[in-house]
């Protein structure tokens, strides 16, 4: 005995096309998000920004006022999906104690490094004998400028630079 009518050969076409139809729709859609999340994920470092690199230089304390420490750090470099290291330094300084300043450990001149003479008071470049005050402001010499300087902001008591210095004016 039949319960109903017999599905004719047409509604069983439009059924089927539909059902195809919606196989590849969603397989069309999974496709699409996987595909743009992977893109994504790969293509991320790419365009990472360098604003967000600020390195530890450790903490406050290491600098006295007056008295302008050498404080080295290593900066990460990331180029797309390769992370270089380089190990460097800074010299730090501050008055107060609460206010600091990071100098670029290369000469203004010919790049040359320079140390801290703490009897004279004042930074010594040995290859042209530029002289810098504690500001690092020139002296004597044939650097045409003061020393450059990093970014430097103070975070729960640590001293953190930007390692890619900013020139100043002569
Ligand atoms: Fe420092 Fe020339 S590089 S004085």
């Amino acid at each position: 005995m039949s319960s109903g009518p017999e599905p004719t050969k047409d509604s069983d076409l439009s059924r089927r096309g539909f059902l195809s139809g919606l196989i590849f729709g969603l397989g069309g859609v999974i496709t699409a998000v996987l595909g743009g999340a992977g893109t994504a994920y790969f293509l991320a470092p790419a365009f990472k920004k360098e604003a967000e690199n600020w390195v530890d230089l450790g903490p406050v304390s290491a600098v006295k006022p007056g008295m302008p420490a050498k404080l080295e750090f290593v900066e990460r470099k990331r180029d797309a999906w390769v992370t270089a290291e380089r190990r460097s330094f800074a010299w730090v300084q501050t008055s107060n104690g609460r206010d600091f300043t990071a100098f670029d450990p290369r000469c203004t001149h010919l790049g040359c490094p320079y140390r801290w003479d703490s009897g004279k008071g004042q930074f010594l470049c040995p290859c042209h004998t530029a002289v810098f005050d504690v500001n690092g402001k020139v002296v004597s010499g044939p650097a045409p400028r003061g020393l450059d300087r990093f970014p430097i902001k103070v975070v729960g008591g640590r001293l953190m630079i930007r390692p890619q210095p900013e020139k100043v004016k002569a």
